[in-house]
């Protein structure tokens, strides 16, 4: 795409939209993508569907790409103000952000020592191994697989295992939590008790980091004292616990948006953010600001996003399938840049409309349309 600046865009008719952005299969939008046979195919008891409204930010150059992003969000001002923050930090450079390997865990609960059990994985290493990444040859042939496994002794008569696996681009649940299966099976066939196989959402290991600068001189149609004001605002988060929960609302409105547009399993990422907002033994805001030694407003957001290009719904999901072809999402990094993005985004908004304007008098605004 040559820009994501699409300046009126808000201005004119869904249609008009839909005819600049889209080119083909609006009728996917209109019925928001699934039928009653993929609904029914997809959960139990299924009686219809469900929709909610998708629009897309515009404005987002994220690692010198630009980009528009599709969201899905019931709550009015949440695309408007990605898109203005977005908009505002385009003379820096837009976002940049940076993902770790896409590495998630399955734990493993025994009621064995933890000598006994690192003996034993020791002494099965070659083993082991061989049998977890044959568990799924294909995610072996595209460089996924086996990245390690670590024991805890929680408790006196507790030790539980942790598997480490590389899912690529997936969410990786089903992965690792067949792989940890596969290692209970090896653990129960060779004496060991396994009280319990699961998943753990808090993701160590996936963290997206996502950072942005704004020019204070270009914010001329804000009083001169918007920055200290922001700043004020912004540090209230880091020492008032109650403040901080609804900050990282603030940027899970936009993670979630975009994580829902895009098929992911959002419960994953609101888990496992919430568990990092508190990992200090106090709950702390995901994003911090500063100001820089040479004049720019500087935000940074750190958070697990468990964000994933295939498997689930996204493979499976007519509407997200044509999303993430049409706006270029391919890999598990594309899905948590975006998602970082808009949640740093999302936070520079709220903040600086509570510390000028107030909150009120945007939202208000676009809350209004609503009764049409
Ligand atoms: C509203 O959905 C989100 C905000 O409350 C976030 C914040 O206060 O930072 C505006």
């Amino acid at each position: 795409m040559k820009t994501s600046r699409l300046p009126g865009l808000h201005k004119l008719s869904l249609s008009e939209r839909q005819r600049l952005i889209l080119t083909e299969n609006p009728e996917l939008l209109s019925s928001g993508g699934l039928t009653n046979i993929n609904a029914d195919s997809f959960i139990e008891n299924a009686i219809g569907v469900f929709a909610l409204p998708i629009g897309v930010a515009t404005n987002f150059i994220i690692n010198d790409i630009e980009l528009l992003i599709p969201m899905v969000t019931e709550e009015p001002s949440i695309i408007a103000a990605a898109s203005n923050a977005a908009r505002l930090s385009r003379s820096c450079g837009g976002f940049r952000c940076e993902c770790e390997q896409p590495v998630t865990t399955c734990e493993i609960l025994t009621t064995n020592s933890l000598n006994k059990v690192s003996e034993f994985l020791e002494a099965k290493r070659d083993f082991i191994w061989n049998e977890i990444n044959y568990c799924d040859p294909l995610l072996l042939s595209l460089g996924g697989g086996l990245r390690g496994i670590d024991i805890n002794e929680i408790s006196e008569s507790n030790t539980v295992l942790l598997l480490h696996m590389d899912v690529r681009d997936a969410m990786g649940a089903n992965t690792v939590n067949t792989a940890g299966e596969k290692l209970s099976d090896i653990l129960k066939e060779n004496g060991f008790e396994v009280v319990g196989t699961i998943i753990t959402n808090s993701f160590p290991q996936r963290t997206s980091t996502a950072s942005v600068r704004f020019n204070i001189e270009e914010l001329t149609d804000l009083n001169p004292g918007w920055v200290s004001s922001f700043m004020t605002v912004a540090q209230w988060a880091e020492i008032d616990p109650m403040r901080a929960v609804t900050h990282n609302k603030g940027i899970m409105n936009g993670v979630c948006a975009v994580l829902t547009a895009l098929g992911n399993d959002t419960r994953a990422t609101e888990a496992a953010a919430h568990f990092r907002a508190v990992s200090n033994g106090k709950y702390r805001p995901l994003s911090h600001w500063k100001l820089t030694e040479d004049g720019y407003l500087e935000g940074v957001l750190s958070l697990p996003v468990a964000g994933a290009s295939i498997g689930g719904l996204t493979s499976h999901h007519p509407l997200v399938s044509y999303l993430k072809n049409h706006f270029n999402f391919n890999t598990y990094k594309d899905v948590c840049c975006a998602a970082a993005c808009c949640g740093l985004a999302n936070n520079f908004a709220a903040i600086l409309a509570i510390s000028t304007v107030g909150i009120q008098k945007g939202h208000m605004k676009l809350h209004q349309k609503k009764q049409v």
